[in-house]
């Protein structure tokens, strides 16, 4: 097959690499020619574990090329996935599809024989059908399905997410397409990948609905963490209690600062917007949204009461700043809330982050930056961990206390054990967590 991936950013790099990795011939295309010029090189333009090695050895291959241009690939693919962003639209909360639109409006000027025009975006419903629509009145004698495939890859795992997926989901509406796009993934279905073939406005309403429940059982849990804290329980206990509940599961129970990152956050507002639209508000969804934006904003009041009510003159460390571990993505990150509004109450900030900080030096104007995690311990007053990155769990303790000025740690991710660290001396406070907190 030949595919071509317009936008090769965290999807659709990622995905463009898979698919040659899967044997296919593969061309990413993007406009940003920083981006195509540092891949040509070698170089990634993300981090993503594992992901250098797939895309060289693809290249090395000959089975994954990069361009700014899209017309010669295009013009004799067999599927071309529009993989470019659809951020949140400045006022109103819906998604800006700009980018997905003059994508097909490009791809339509290009197209020769038959091709499959794959939205692998997350967009609202509706939009593959304007997507078609674009196409034939530029195009009107053109041969060609759309398709909506949604992804669900995880930055951070996302080569494991894309190759060993819980589920592929295709809206198609045409036997040809559909014979297309059961060819482009036919190496997930020989390991049974199951495979939900459906039309394209469920597909894309799947997306959609499959976030938004993922962000409501973390704002469910973070509330839930809320009142284990005024009444003594353990969220912990209480995530175990109730994940171990099949109908429940375990997964996505973990308390923290609120959701962030470059999904959850604008994908429960564009579902909110369109489902407004449709008649059929989902206000699960928009109360999700609210509590979770409030919960950012109240993060570092957390942190000026743990500190007695004013972090005026203080020197505080942060351990983390992207919005999950292993990635350097920083949208929506807890932490763009959190250090300001820090640094407005007085603090100096110190962060470490193992891959962000280039992007946090950008939006977090004012930080200064450590070179490790015990750097940003020396002199501290108080840590605040805001990310969970692996390497800080594995951090002594010891040596964190005697850096540190004042030994206080703020563990936003409950990494640390609680009656450990006070033990140790420390004055601590997790999320959810029983004990004293100070
Ligand atoms: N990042 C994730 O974890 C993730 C997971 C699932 C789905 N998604 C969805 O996938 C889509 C892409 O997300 P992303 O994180 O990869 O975005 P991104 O911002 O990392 O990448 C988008 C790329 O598209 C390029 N682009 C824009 N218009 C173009 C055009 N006309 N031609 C060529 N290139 C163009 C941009 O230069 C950019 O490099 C979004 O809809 C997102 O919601 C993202």
């Amino acid at each position: 097959m030949r595919i071509v991936m317009i936008g090769s950013g965290y999807v659709g790099l990622v995905s463009g690499a898979c698919f040659a990795h899967f044997g296919h011939d593969v061309t990413c295309v993007d406009k940003d020619r920083e981006k195509i010029a540092r891949l040509d090189r070698g170089e990634m333009p993300i981090y993503e574990p594992g992901l250098d090695k797939l895309v060289s050895d693809n290249v090395e291959a000959g089975r994954l090329k990069f361009t700014v241009d899209l017309v010669g690939p295009v013009s004799t693919a067999d599927a071309v996935f529009i993989a470019v962003g659809t951020p949140t639209r400045r006022g109103d909360g819906h998604a800006d599809l700009s980018y997905v639109y003059a994508a097909a409006a490009e791809i339509a000027a290009a197209m020769r024989d038959y091709t499959v025009v794959v939205t692998k975006s997350t967009v609202p419903v509706g939009t593959g059908r304007e997507v078609a629509r674009i196409i034939r009145e530029a195009q009107p004698a053109a041969e060609f399905d759309v398709a909506s495939n949604p992804e669900f890859l995880r930055e951070g795992a996302a080569i494991e997410d894309f190759m060993k997926p819980d589920r592929v989901v295709i809206g198609v509406e045409s036997q040809r397409a559909r014979e297309v796009m059961a060819t482009v993934y036919r190496p997930l279905n020989l390991i049974q990948t199951p495979m939900v073939f459906t039309n394209i406005e469920t597909a894309e309403v799947t997306k959609y609905a499959g976030n938004a429940f993922l962000a409501t059982k973390i704002t469910f849990i973070n509330e839930i963490a809320d009142l284990c804290e005024k009444v003594g329980a353990d969220v912990h206990d209480v995530a175990r209690g109730i994940g171990l509940d099949g109908r429940i599961g375990r997964k996505f129970l973990h308390p923290g600062p609120g959701f962030g990152g470059s999904c959850f956050p604008k994908d429960t507002l564009a579902l909110a917007y369109t489902a407004r639209e449709a008649d059929a508000p989902q206000t699960i969804v928009e109360q999700v949204i609210e509590v979770n934006n409030a919960r950012k904003k109240r993060m570092a009041q957390k942190v000026i009461d743990f500190c007695g009510g004013s972090v005026s003159g203080l020197k505080i460390g942060v351990l983390g700043v992207t919005f999950k571990p292993d990635t350097d993505d920083m949208r929506d990150a807890p932490s763009l809330d959190i250090v300001p509004a820090l640094m407005a109450a007085g603090a100096t900030i110190v962060a470490f982050d193992p891959e962000g900080m280039k992007e946090a030096a950008r939006m977090l104007p004012g930080i200064a930056f450590a070179k490790t995690a015990y750097e940003v311990a020396s002199g501290a007053d108080v840590l605040v961990v805001i990310t969970e990155w692996p390497e800080f769990r594995g951090l002594d303790p010891r040596r964190l206390k005697e850096a540190m000025r004042q030994p206080r740690i703020v563990d936003l991710r409950n990494i640390f054990n609680p009656d450990e660290m006070r033990g140790l001396g420390f004055a601590y406070e997790g999320v959810g967590r029983p004990g004293p907190s100070t």
